[in-house]
């Protein structure tokens, strides 16, 4: 019997689960033996697995985090650890290996199809970060989280006139700041620093308050400056009293929304079936609304464009209007 392996790296994402069903529903179709990796690339090289019954998978397809556990493996980056590690797994009959990650993953991804053997490597992060998709798998439950944290946020802040600045999530990646503030009607949005002037953004904040709005909110990219270095730098330019806050893991929790579930199971359905057609190696994407097949080495070397929502034109360093 064919045996395919499957590891979740980096931060954890919600749908990551959903993949794992996927890819095991699939397999056990066509009676093809799945073996789990623990805690991403080191589980790999340690050959720490764990099973994978189709009795288990069919209850974890909205769980949000990993049931495989996860982690940046600074081990699997030495070359001889890599080639130690898949020629093992080659000597014991893998015919592939489906990876889901960020982007520090997908280079891991490469190494491994660089050594002969096929990979599938899937976009799951809640950054959004992955060049040539249009959503990572997660990117929409993080911002569900988001815009949930945040709609209790500003019933207090409305309450009290408070201004707050929230960091969000993200890494490099400024998705997950434009499209919760666009969702939020924040007054202003960060998600490049070079761009940031503080006079502009004392303008968009007395602004909002001659409008009336009993309170002001501030969307932040972790990857564009923090709320601390906001906070002090907007309090030092106006009168403006400023609460920053870091969202921080709340946003990659809970349990993974409508997209997350379907996206990421079909997508374990299709690396299982890409296999089984004889594919040496690629990763996944969504494009125009469709799972397509994508060339990996193309992918890593891709210049990453911020995902703007519908047809969105405004600025990606945004002073909301
Ligand atoms: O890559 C996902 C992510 O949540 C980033 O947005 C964030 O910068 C990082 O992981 C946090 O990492 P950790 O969970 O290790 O603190």
């Amino acid at each position: 019997m064919k045996k395919i392996g499957i590891l979740t790296s980096g931060g954890d994402a919600p749908g990551m689960n959903a993949v794992i069903n996927g890819v095991v529903t699939a397999a056990s179709e066509l009676e093809i033996e799945v073996v789990g990796f623990v805690n991403g690339y080191d589980g790999l090289i340690n050959n720490e697995v764990m099973p994978l019954p189709i009795s288990y998978v069919k209850q974890i397809n909205a769980l949000g985090g990993t049931v495989l556990g996860t982690a940046r493996s600074a081990e699997f980056m030495k070359p001889e650890v890599r080639e130690e590690t898949i020629a093992r797994l080659k000597a014991e009959g893998f015919a592939g290996l489906v990876v889901i990650g960020g982007d520090g993953s997908y280079k891991g991804a490469k190494a491994i199809m660089d050594l002969g053997l096929p990979v599938v490597a899937l976009p799951g992060t809640i950054d959004n970060d992955i060049p040539m998709t249009d959503a990572t798998i997660g990117f929409r439950t993080a911002l569900n989280n988001v815009m949930d944290s945040v709609d209790r946020i500003v019933t207090s802040a409305a309450s009290h006139g408070h201004n707050f600045a929230i960091e969000v999530m993200g890494r490099h990646a400024g998705d997950i700041a434009l499209w919760s503030g666009l969702a939020l009607d924040a007054d202003v949005i960060i998600t490049d620093k070079a761009e940031f002037e503080a006079a502009n953004v004392v303008t968009a904040l007395e602004k909002s308050k001659a409008s009336g709005k009993k309170y002001r909110l501030i969307i932040i990219a972790e990857g564009a400056m923090t709320a601390e270095a906001f906070k002090e730098i907007i309090e030092a330019e106006s009168d403006f009293k400023i609460h920053p806050l870091l969202l921080g893991h709340i946003q990659r929790g809970g349990m993974a929304s409508l997209d997350d579930r379907i996206m990421g199971k079909l997508y374990g359905e299709k690396a299982v079936h890409y296999f089984e057609n004889g594919g040496a190696g690629c990763c996944m994407g969504i494009q125009k609304n469709q799972i397509v097949i994508q060339d990996l080495t193309e992918v890593l070397s891709a210049h990453k464009e911020m995902i703007l929502p519908f047809g969105y034109t405004g600025a990606k360093y945004r002073l909301i209007d």
